[in-house]
């Protein structure tokens, strides 16, 4: 993987075509909150939504027992996917994935009206006991996004973690 550091802790891709709906550089998480999620999703079932460039795929593998991870962009899906490890599966569907995870990683769009739907897709497949953790939760959008739950814990990180125990 070619990934390159960006001066907020993040890597980003050289030949990224950018993000599929504002055109903006992929930023992956950091080498801290990809730490973070590692912990938090150790022995899990893992859906993570929005690959990116699979830095938080790659971390949260190392412990979790296994990641479902869904993006809807091909450079993804023929760029970065084939490099993630053995114990994760990319998928371009969600009607393709289980319904109970043990932990929901939510990446993907970064507009409220997005945030807010990919939190209920969390929900839907979460079970009691779960875990949902949100990226980017700095953004005051992306936080007015999660409003529909209560009960986050905030973890204040580069760029924000939002941790939601189910
Ligand atoms: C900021 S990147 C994720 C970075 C990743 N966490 C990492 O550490 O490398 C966001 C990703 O979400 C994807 N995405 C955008 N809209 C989406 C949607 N509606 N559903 C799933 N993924 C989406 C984009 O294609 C992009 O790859």
């Amino acid at each position: 993987m070619s990934l390159q550091p960006h001066h907020t802790g993040s890597f980003e891709h050289p030949d990224d075509p950018g993000e599929p709906t504002t055109g903006d550089p992929r930023l992956s998480v950091t080498a801290l909150e990809g730490q973070i999620l590692a912990a938090l999703v150790a022995g899990r079932m893992v859906l993570e939504i929005g690959t990116g460039l699979g830095v938080s795929t790659a971390a949260m593998a190392a412990t979790a027992k296994h990641v479902a991870t869904y993006d809807i962009d091909a450079w993804v899906h023929d760029t970065i996917w084939p490099d993630l490890p053995d114990n994760v599966v990319g998928v371009k569907s969600l009607d393709d994935v289980g319904r109970a995870f043990g932990a929901v990683f939510i990446d993907g769009d970064h507009s409220a009206e997005a945030v807010d739907r990919d939190l209920g897709v969390a929900i839907e497949h979460s079970d009691v006991g779960s875990v949902i953790i949100a990226h980017d939760t700095a953004s005051l959008v992306v936080r007015e996004g999660l409003a529909a739950s209560s009960g986050w814990h905030w973890v204040d990180t580069t760029h924000g973690l939002g941790v939601l125990w189910v």
